[in-house]
């Protein structure tokens, strides 16, 4: 099924193309992980869709916990400025983390939050993201599990907002301009 409401112009990537990449990365992540005591941190609040299918496709033990920070507002564009609006309820000195995000678009939400949480002293520290666009390599932000590299164009859905709108429609797809034109 796909859901194409009149404010996307196309669909990207369907619910079971994504469904079926989280998958290869959630073996991905067994494999890397196996017998390793991992922290799963979802970024709020984009990336919770991934969060729960990453998290019920893994086989391997986890316990997940989110950080809420904001870059955008409202507008379409990175403002740069990143707010911790939650952070994690556990102390993860020690702990493999792996950061859990729906999207890096510019990198800067991402930049902060390594050397935030490098900070606390993790036993080692990685980043899964659903999608990444290009402008993400100018920040020397690595990545370890990659779903869908994009083109540069405003998405939604599958957790992927605009103004807090679209994030629970199943499909990826680019958001009409007239929508923030
Ligand atoms: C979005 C997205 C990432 C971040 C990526 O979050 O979920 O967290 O922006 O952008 P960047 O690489 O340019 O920093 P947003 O700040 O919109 O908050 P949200 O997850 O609540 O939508
Ligand atoms: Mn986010
Ligand atoms: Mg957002």
């Amino acid at each position: 099924d796909t859901q194409l409401p009149g404010d996307l112009t196309r669909v990207l990537y369907s619910k079971e193309e994504v469904a079926a990449r989280m998958r290869e990365l959630a073996a991905q992540i067994d494999e890397d992980y196996a017998d390793q005591d991992l922290l799963l941190v979802g970024v709020l609040n984009g990336a919770v869709m991934v969060m729960a299918d990453l998290s019920r496709a893994l086989r391997i033990h986890c316990r997940m916990d989110w950080m809420a920070v904001s870059s955008y507002g409202s507008g379409t564009q990175s403002s740069g400025v990143v707010r911790i609006l939650k952070d994690l309820s556990t102390d993860i000195t020690g702990v493999h983390v792996l950061v859990v995000e729906d999207i890096i678009d510019t990198g800067l939400t991402l930049s902060y939050l390594i050397s935030n949480l490098r900070s606390r002293n993790p036993a080692s520290l990685k980043v899964m993201t659903a999608f990444r666009k290009p402008e993400a390599a100018q920040n020397a932000v690595e990545v370890a599990y990659v779903g869908f590299d994009i083109p540069n164009e405003f998405v939604v859905g599958y957790g992927l907002d605009y103004d807090g709108h679209y994030r629970n429609l199943t499909s990826v797809g680019t958001l009409s301009p007239h929508v923030y034109s």
